[in-house]
């Protein structure tokens, strides 16, 4: 016999559901469809892991014409500004020098990433570069920065879910939840 096992589990709490999440997708698809109505060369890069299901949802309600491409960028946030490092594990296949580009993230917490990533693609040269991301942690923030288009915005807490992960899981689950931190041994 299969037992069911419940993926709510690993949250102490639900706060976006999934119908939630897609509605508010939904809403940043209208957003990119407007603002990028003239535009001849788009191209959304996804950061990878986190971005999958969020992309995956967005591009379903994108009318404007785009490509696809991906960065793994992994980040180090020491205890002092300068100590900051992000590290390219895996960069884009395309040329974005004067295309617009728009970057699609999971998450904003500290801004470190973002900043960092923001000026290793604008020394490529694009025409325009914008953000936007599912979830912005403004509280979480470190650093003097803003993306263009966010989704939710949320307070301190860890989240999992949507693409979120702890461990490099639960990035399946299709809600987005308050991590269970008594939960971090069975991951
Ligand atoms: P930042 O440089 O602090 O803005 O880092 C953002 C990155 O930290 C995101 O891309 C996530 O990978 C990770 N992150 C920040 N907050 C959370 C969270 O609540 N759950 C899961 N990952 C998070
Ligand atoms: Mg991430």
């Amino acid at each position: 016999m299969n037992k069911k096992i419940d993926n709510t589990r690993w949250v102490t709490d639900i706060i976006f559901t999934e119908e939630e999440i897609i509605a508010k997708i939904k809403e940043i698809a209208e957003w990119i469809n407007i603002e990028y109505a003239e535009s001849k060369n788009l191209v959304f890069v996804g950061l990878l892991k986190g971005c999958i299901p969020f992309l995956a949802e967005l591009i379903k309600h994108i009318t404007v014409s785009h490509s696809l491409d991906f960065m793994i960028v992994s980040s180090y946030h020491g205890n002092t500004k300068s100590s900051d490092t992000v590290k390219v594990v895996l960069d884009l296949d395309e040329n974005i020098a004067d295309k617009d580009v728009l970057i699609v993230e999971d998450i904003v917490d500290s801004g470190i990433t973002l900043k960092k990533v923001s000026e290793i693609l604008l020394n490529k040269n694009p025409k325009s570069l914008k953000i936007v991301t599912l979830i912005d942690k403004k509280v979480g923030r470190k650093i003097n920065f803003e993306v263009n288009k966010y989704g939710f915005e949320v307070p301190e807490g860890f989240l999992v879910g949507y693409g979120l992960d702890v461990k490099e899981k639960l990035r399946n689950l299709p809600f987005i939840g308050i991590f269970d931190q008594s939960k971090l041994d069975e991951l």
